[in-house]
């Protein structure tokens, strides 16, 4: 098990080409890159040589370095742990929190034709008419902030009877084993520990919650 501080100097010999072949390095250029003093350099570089991860060659102005094979293999393995963290179809994100009610704007929104016809095809059903209010636990804000990351479908605003309804964007996510799908509306102001699912369903009836009651909902892979 290499150190952290010896992998990052060795990541940082390996950016600049020292798997490739020799390249000269100073202490005091590899203590710059990496934020120590020269001294504290060149007691990782003779640390990684002993480690068998570089070789060197010393001169009066520096050195020659080359990341040795067992050193390649090294990074390998870190760069094969940052393509699982970061793998398409990886895991997916978990949100939890409680149920709350809203104003029972909802209702009326998801009732409207034009919506529910576009959210019946970025979500594949049509959506029961309203929607479930989940307030996100303080744990959860960060996840909901990835998510925001994701690919979501824009829902079109349109104009009916002289009023203008907003656009809004939709996410497939799961309860359970429920397909759902996270709401937000168009506004610019919306509170980021609020997400609102829509389902083919009654969730408080099919799941038996009430406010406050916990839930946890699943967005992806
Ligand atoms: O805004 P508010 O939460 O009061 O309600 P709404 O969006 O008008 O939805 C009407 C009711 O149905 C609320 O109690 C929602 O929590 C609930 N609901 C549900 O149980 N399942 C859904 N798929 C959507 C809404």
């Amino acid at each position: 098990m290499i150190a952290a501080e010896d992998l990052q100097c060795l990541k940082a010999l390996a950016v600049r080409g020292g798997c490739h072949g020799p390249i000269f390095v100073s202490t005091q250029s590899i203590g710059e890159m990496l934020g120590i003093s020269q001294q504290t350099a060149s007691r990782r570089l003779k640390g990684l040589e002993t480690a068998g991860l570089i070789t060197r060659v010393l001169s009066a102005d520096g050195q020659h370095v080359t990341v040795t094979k067992a050193g390649e293999e090294v990074l390998r393995r870190e760069y094969q742990e940052y393509c699982r963290i970061f793998a398409e179809g990886g895991k997916s994100y978990q949100l939890s929190g409680a149920v709350v009610s809203g104003i029972g704007e909802g209702k009326y929104y998801m009732s409207l034709k034009p919506y529910k016809e576009q959210f019946a095809t970025a979500l594949g059903f049509e959506p029961y008419p309203g929607t479930l209010n989940i307030k996100l636990a303080p744990s959860s804000v960060t996840v909901r902030k990835k998510i925001d990351a994701l690919d979501w479908t824009r829902i079109k605003g349109f104009s009916t009877d002289g009023r203008t309804f907003g656009d809004a964007r939709c996410i497939p996510c799961q309860i359970g084993t429920i397909k759902c799908g996270i709401v937000v509306p168009g506004r610019t102001h919306y509170p980021e520990d609020l997400i609102e699912v829509i389902a083919p369903i009654a969730l408080r009836r099919k799941l038996g919650v009430e406010d406050n009651d916990s839930i946890n909902v699943e967005v992806g892979p």
